[in-house]
């Protein structure tokens, strides 16, 4: 299991102040589970892995013997919920650089997540010379990125091997009625999988949205799923509170913020968990701020950043603190090779596993920034591995949950995300946004 410390916030904090928080935390917690909340409808996610149906698994599988050795690159295109959990697990437990090397399994890329001309111009020219297949995912199927990424390769893909054979090489992820994709789905014969109505797009990793591309790539599934759902179980309402780890953070950050703790940095030590962050991200920036509230959730990749952020960290505004994933064990071992002159001065660590200079530097940042007035969390995990990817991935749904429920707001909700598209259509001349398109007109004639 993940295990959670959070020693490092008593000094800015009051005991009693923490027992406060975490018996709102037990509220929260009991909301969630008896459906009494606000966007319950939106709580598929909280027994999803529990209820992974083996036939889906057993599905994912029989699509990954089909697709390995036949298709190089699997493009996954689609954007926010449809896109960071995957990447992020995917780059956590894939080989950092895949890419570069021969794989029986195909590798992932993304499309859809931007608007970028230049980057689907050099992605068309990559898949020019490589064969590849497509997994489309979008819960609405009409978001705008993921649509026109789609039809760019769609097209190139039709171009390349031919409509029928493109036909077995793109799989879309959607609604079970709704939507544009899931009309093309239906027309087009691709096969495709259902994303649940009741599991929102930052909740949706473990559903077929996360489950089908990271499958089909290599990543053991089911693993993933164990982890989840032993995670699941750990956090139940049956579970004392003072154990329910996702409680314990969700209070541990909520206390934090009642002391003007206003931005929560997560930090990693492995350059593979960079898009675990920005799934974070989303998942709590897009929950929980909103009313005006909320912690605003930013993220560091260390050491990298303590040559860039360092010195902000430690002597800058004290309005931060930071949740640092520790993972103890590497997957390789590799040790500081001895040099009979020693002109970089380094045999001093010779022969230690670089991992031991990594947890050095980790310890060491942890004490100076504790020092400097950042309070800090710890979780940590044995391995990064997909069991206890899907630990994390769970932990922190939960606690986003939990957390968005003590500070008083829907957690599953996002209406602040429409503005820029209303604006956006408008600007297009989208049919439907007339009026919009007029207001828009004035204002850049102003
Ligand atoms: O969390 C969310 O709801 C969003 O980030 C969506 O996932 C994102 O906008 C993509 O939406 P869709 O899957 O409908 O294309």
């Amino acid at each position: 299991m993940i295990s959670l410390d959070l020693n490092n916030i008593y000094a800015f904090i009051d005991n009693e102040e923490f027992d406060t928080f975490l018996s709102g935390a037990g509220e929260s917690l009991k909301l969630l589970h008896n459906s009494t909340g606000k966007g319950n409808d939106y709580l598929g996610w909280l027994n999803l892995p529990e209820k992974t149906d083996k036939k889906l698994l057993d599905a994912i599988d029989g699509l990954a013997d089909e697709f390995q050795n036949e298709i190089e690159l699997l493009v996954v295109i689609g954007i926010g919920g449809s896109y960071l959990g995957t990447r992020a697990v995917g780059d956590a437990l894939n080989h950092s650089f895949s890419h570069l090397l021969p794989n029986d399994k195909p590798q992932l890329i993304f499309a859809g997540q931007n608007l970028s001309q230049d980057y689907l111009y050099d992605l068309l020219e990559v898949l020019e010379n490589k064969t590849y297949g497509i997994v489309v995912v979008s819960k609405s199927g009409t978001t705008t990125e993921p649509a026109l990424a789609f039809r760019i390769l769609k097209q190139h893909l039709e171009k390349r091997i031919g409509k029928e054979a493109s036909q077995k090489k793109i799989i879309a992820i959607t609604d079970s009625s709704k939507g544009a994709l899931r009309k093309m789905a239906d027309e087009e014969n691709y096969r495709s999988f259902i994303i649940p109505d009741d599991v929102g797009g930052r909740f949706s990793v473990l559903s077929p949205v996360g489950l089908v591309p990271l499958g089909l790539s290599g990543v053991n599934i089911h693993e993933l799923i164990r982890g989840a759902t032993e995670m699941a179980e750990k956090s139940g309402l049956s579970i004392p509170i003072n154990e329910n780890l996702p409680a314990m953070y969700a209070a541990a950050r909520n206390v934090l913020y009642s002391k003007g703790k206003l931005i929560e940095l997560l930090v990693n030590y492995e350059p593979g968990l960079h898009y675990f962050s920005e799934w974070w991200k989303q998942l709590f920036g897009e929950s929980e701020g909103k009313e005006n509230k909320g912690i605003f959730p930013a993220s560091v990749d260390f050491t990298s950043d303590l040559h860039s952020m360092g010195q902000y960290l430690q002597e800058g505004k004290r309005n931060l603190f930071e949740t640092v994933i520790s993972v103890k064990e590497n997957r390789h071992s590799l040790l500081v090779p001895g040099d009979d002159n020693d002109l970089d001065g380094l045999n001093y660590i010779s022969s230690k596993p670089i991992g031991e200079v990594n947890k050095m530097a980790e310890l060491g940042t942890l004490l100076a920034h504790v020092e400097g007035g950042v309070p800090n969390i710890r979780l940590s995990a044995d391995k990064l591995d997909a069991y206890h990817l899907g630990q994390l991935v769970y932990f922190f749904e939960k606690a986003c949950a939990i957390s968005g429920y003590i500070l008083g707001v829907n957690p599953f909700d996002q209406p602040g995300v429409e503005a820029y598209k209303r604006n956006m259509f408008a600007l297009l001349g989208k049919p439907g946004f007339e009026k919009e398109t007029e207001i828009m007109k004035k204002h850049i004639q102003k």
